[in-house]
C-alpha cells in the first residue's frame, strides 16, 4: 500500500529539469494532468490503466493533498502528486519528448480582460506542450467557458504540429465526451455548456 509521501514529489530546484519518466521504475507510458483538483479524473485513469504512470500538477495547497490522500488510500502506485505551478514548469523546466499524453480539463478561465494574461494555455505555452509531449502524444483540453475556448482555438490552430482528432478515446479515458472530472460532473449536472478538444501531434 502506497502512503502519502510515496504518491507526493518535489518540484524541481530553479533551474533543474523535470522528467515524469524518472518518477516510474520501467519506461513505462506517462500521462500528465494539470489542474487535477480533487482527482476524480487521475484516480479513475489510473485504475483503469495500472501499466501506465499518472502525474497531477496541482497550485493549490489542499487540492494536492486531497488527492494525494485519495490516491493513497485507493492504494494507487502507478500515480505522483506534485504542488506546482504547472505553467512555469512546462515554460521552463519540463523535458522534451516524455508524455504519452496531456490532460487539461476545466483549467481556470480568468475571465476579466486584465487577468488574461494569467490564463495557462497560451501562445508560449502551445508552443512550449508540443516540444514537451511525444510525437504521436494526446493533447485534451475541456472547459465550460466559451471565450477561453475561442481563445484556446485561436492558439492552438497556427501549430502545424497539432492535429485536431475525436475527442472520445477509450484508450486515454475518454467515452462519450466524458472525461469524468469534479468539475464535468457538476457542470453537466447544471445542464451547462462544455467545449471540447483534443490534439494528436506530429
Ligand atoms: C477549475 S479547477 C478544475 C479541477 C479539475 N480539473 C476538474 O475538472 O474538476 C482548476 C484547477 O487547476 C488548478 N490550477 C490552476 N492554475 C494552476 C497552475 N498554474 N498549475 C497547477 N494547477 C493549477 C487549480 O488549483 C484548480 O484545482
Amino acid at each position: 500500500m502506497p502512503t502519502i509521501e510515496d504518491i507526493t514529489v518535489d518540484p524541481p530546484d530553479i533551474g533543474e529539469q523535470f522528467d515524469p519518466r524518472t518518477l516510474f521504475p520501467d519506461g513505462r507510458p506517462v500521462e500528465l494532468e494539470i489542474g487535477s483538483g480533487k482527482g476524480g479524473f487521475l484516480l479513475r485513469r489510473a485504475q483503469a490503466a495500472p501499466d501506465r504512470g499518472f502525474v497531477g500538477i496541482e497550485w493549490a495547497n489542499k487540492f494536492y493533498k486531497y488527492t494525494a490522500d485519495r490516491m493513497a488510500r485507493w492504494g494507487l502506485n502507478n500515480v505522483r502528486m506534485m504542488r506546482a505551478d504547472a505553467k512555469h514548469l512546462f515554460i521552463h523546466q519540463m523535458a522534451k519528448n516524455c508524455l504519452d499524453a496531456l490532460h487539461i480539463y476545466h483549467p481556470d478561465p480568468w475571465p476579466k480582460a486584465r487577468h488574461h494574461k494569467r490564463r495557462l494555455i497560451d501562445t508560449e505555452f502551445v508552443r512550449q506542450v508540443v516540444t514537451i509531449v511525444k510525437p504521436g502524444a494526446r493533447w485534451a483540453i475541456q472547459t465550460d467557458h466559451a471565450e477561453y475556448f475561442e481563445w484556446i482555438r485561436e492558439r492552438t490552430s497556427p501549430r502545424p504540429e497539432l492535429t485536431e482528432i475525436p475527442y472520445d478515446d477509450p484508450e486515454f479515458g475518454i467515452v462519450d465526451e466524458e472525461a469524468g472530472t469534479n468539475f464535468e460532473i457538476k457542470y453537466i449536472k447544471e445542464g451547462r455548456p462544455i467545449y471540447r478538444i483534443a490534439f494528436r501531434t506530429r
